[in-house]
């Protein structure tokens, strides 16, 4: 398991299969399954499946908080209180040397009080750590369906000490450590075997000295300027609010404003 998985998946464990969804699709009451044809396209699999049709939450942006951190935590709880599998998982943007967008998936490990620094780590030698590494500016977006609920936060990026990563490296489950140690990450690799082989040697450092932290391993924050919380509605009365922060990162001050959705 790569360092990044850590919290998702228990110590030793691969990717989970996913779960099959009990729930009855829109199609499901049409025909047994076996006399339905093969979907064919993209539209005809999305056919009769729009986006956000269901019962979902309000939200009074007028009555929001002064700063975005304590809606967040809010939202946060909501989500996992609906159910809503990894909602710590969050798109990372970045743009490379070229100014071409970059995005993936990685765990939001914090966010402070008031919601300027959000926090995240990742290899440093990763295609994205060289992007954050020349130009260090990203966006955060994370999307829970259950609640038709996105949140978007843009800024600048920040590295941390090494010795935070170490700290920070330290709390992590062996698996993880060693997932990181290996390192190499995005690199072409051969085969399967080459990485097995490559995760024993790992293992084998981690327990001749406990205390190695993979040499890439950097946290970073993402000071945000904006945050976005967007609340979706099935009658497309999406309620949006903006904050913008004013003041420095370390004393901020945040504007709100609602968005046209
Ligand atoms: C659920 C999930 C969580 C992930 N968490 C992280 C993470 O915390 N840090 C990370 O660097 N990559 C994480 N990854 C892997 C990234 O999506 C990506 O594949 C990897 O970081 C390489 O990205 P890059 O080539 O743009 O550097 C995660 C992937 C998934 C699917």
């Amino acid at each position: 398991m790569a360092a990044e998985e850590e919290g998702l998946t228990g110590p030793g464990e691969a990717w989970p299969a996913p779960e099959p969804d009990p729930r009855p699709g829109p199609d499901a009451r049409r025909e047994p399954a076996e006399h339905r044809p093969e979907p064919k396209s993209v539209p005809e699999l999305l056919l009769g499946r729009p986006p956000m049709a269901r019962p979902l939450p309000t939200f009074d942006a007028e009555a929001a908080p002064a700063e975005p951190g304590p809606l967040f935590v809010d939202w946060l709880a909501t989500a996992l209180a609906a159910g809503v599998p990894d909602p710590q998982v969050v798109t990372l943007s970045t743009v490379d040397a070229d100014g071409l967008p970059d995005a993936r998936v990685l765990v939001l490990r914090d966010v402070d009080a008031s919601g300027t620094g959000w926090v995240f780590s990742a290899a440093a030698d990763s295609p994205k750590g060289r992007q954050l590494a020349d130009h260090p500016a990203a966006a955060l977006t994370v999307y829970w369906p259950q609640l038709g609920r996105q949140v978007r936060v843009r800024g600048t990026v920040e590295r941390a000490a090494d010795l935070v990563a170490a700290a920070e490296f330290a709390t992590r489950s062996p698996d993880a450590r060693v997932g990181a140690l290996v390192g190499r990450q995005s690199e072409p690799m051969a085969s399967l075997a080459e990485y097995d082989e490559a995760v024993a040697v790992a293992r084998r450092r981690l327990e001749a000295t406990p205390d190695a932290v993979a040499a890439g391993h950097a946290v970073y924050t993402l000071w945000a300027h904006e945050v976005e919380y967007w609340q979706g509605d099935a009658q497309r009365r999406h309620v949006r609010l903006r904050y913008t922060r004013t003041g420095p990162v370390r004393t901020p001050e945040w504007s709100r404003t609602l968005l046209w959705p």
